[in-house]
């Protein structure tokens, strides 16, 4: 678990700030539920046969003896509050987002943290396939207005509960000649959960998937329909997708759309999925409500922040130059520096300074490093004349104007 100090907390807040200007536009309404829940969400939800529910949650038991569970993830308690707060008879779908801490115990390493940060979208009560493109397209629009420029999208269908146990008989079936083959997590898996063997990491394991049956071809005709729908709209937005048969993804409740997200570089495959998400369809009655259809995703931001820093892209590039620092010398220029901040802040212009300085030359070295386009010098002589000076920082041409006329004059200058 990290400290996210003072530098960083600029890459979260920029990350949020075009996370929820977008899902803004998509209608998505803000939901927070508590970081600790009943352990038994969870299991029932996020299932007792996944690694998270097996290997990976951060549960403690309280004075009273309940056991509680810091959340590994959005889903199941995003489905519980919907519960619990009636939302199933206000209008459907209902598109919820929330962005927050998540805890699973890993082991940590590039891209896996025990605490992280997701933002995560959920469209709860509609089981159109347009919406599973939809939230693939919205979280590809996130990455792509954070300049992800190879992205690859990674579908697949797991098929539900008409057509996936008769596969998961296929698999097992497949699977059994090849049992010394396999490593122990996969072998034991064939008893649980089958279908997580197509996506183990061991390359043992892998040689043996190359040849197994594909779920595809086993989809049953609702699953199918579902499925040649989610890629029709995605071939009509037009976004880079790539079948891929052997995800499967490591969470129980997801039925027939499962998608992950990548960069396409080295870096990218190293670092994992950005965004992972799927549609599932029984959770919400698995959870104690009517039969209810649902499909979402989370991205994980801290993975998103590690590729960006991976660029080379400081954290000033990233977030933009503030347009103007307001350097001053001397006593007086200081006072009316302070109340000159003030009217820029009043138009909404963001203006640098560092007012605790006296050294222009260490004033004008700020201005360097945060690449702003103007320098306002307000020194002895301005400020007893009422005067400013603008420097454009690109041509280094120098104008006076002023003093009661600069927040005017910079105005149209930015505007321009
Ligand atoms: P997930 O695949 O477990 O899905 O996580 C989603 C994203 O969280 C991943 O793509 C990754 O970016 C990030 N992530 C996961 N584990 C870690 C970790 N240990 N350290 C850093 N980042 C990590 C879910 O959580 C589902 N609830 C998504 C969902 C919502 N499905 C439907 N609705």
């Amino acid at each position: 678990m990290h400290d996210i100090l003072p530098e960083d907390q600029r890459y979260f807040q920029k990350i949020y700030n075009v996370c929820e200007t977008l899902i803004n536009f998509y209608g998505f309404k803000r939901i927070d539920t508590p970081i600790l829940e009943d352990a038994a969400l969870y299991e029932k939800g996020t299932g007792l046969t996944t690694d998270i529910v097996q290997k990976q949650m951060f549960t403690l038991r309280t004075r009273g003896g309940d056991y509680l569970t810091l959340r590994p993830e959005f889903t199941p308690a995003i489905i519980r509050a919907y519960l619990e707060h009636g939302m199933q008879a206000l209008p459907q779908p209902m598109k919820l987002y929330s962005t927050g801490p998540v805890f699973r115990y890993e082991h940590p390493q590039v891209g896996r943290y025990r605490q992280f940060h997701q933002f995560n979208l959920e469209v709860i009560g509609d089981g159109d396939p347009v919406i599973d493109a939809q939230i693939i397209q919205i979280f590809y629009n996130i990455l792509t207005e954070l300049k992800f420029k190879k992205l690859i999208i990674e579908v697949n269908s797991i098929g539900d509960s008409q057509c996936r146990p008769y596969y998961k008989k296929l698999l097992v079936n497949y699977f059994r000649s090849k049992d010394s083959a396999l490593c122990a997590d996969c072998r034991r898996r064939m008893k649980e959960n089958p279908l997580r063997a197509l996506d183990c990491k061991e390359e043992k394991c892998q040689r043996e998937v190359r040849q197994a049956p594909q779920i595809i071809d086993h989809l049953c005709e609702e699953c199918h329909r579902h499925f040649k729908g989610v890629l029709e709209f995605l071939d009509e937005i037009e976004l880079p997708y790539r079948l891929n048969p052997y995800l499967v993804r490591g969470l129980d409740y997801y039925t027939k759309t499962v998608f992950e997200i990548f960069e396409d570089t080295e870096e990218g495959r190293k670092m994992g999925s950005l965004v992972a998400g799927g549609r599932y369809d029984a959770l919400v009655k698995l959870i104690g409500g009517e039969d209810t259809k649902a499909v979402g995703g989370a991205m994980g931001i801290e993975r998103v922040i590690a590729l960006i820093k991976d660029k080379g892209v400081s954290v000033q590039k990233f977030i933009g130059h503030p347009p103007i620092f307001l350097a001053q010398l001397g006593n007086i220029a200081k006072r009316k520096s302070l109340k000159l901040l003030e009217d820029f802040r009043g138009v909404k212009i963001q203006t640098a300074e560092s007012l605790g300085r006296d050294s222009l030359k260490a004033q004008l070295n700020m201005a360097d490093k945060l690449g702003v386009k103007y320098t306002l010098l307000l020194g002895q002589k301005e400020a007893l004349e009422g005067t400013i000076i603008i420097r454009n920082m690109e041509t280094g041409q120098q104008e006076t104007v002023k003093l009661e006329k600069v927040v005017r004059e910079m105005q149209k200058r930015i505007k321009k």
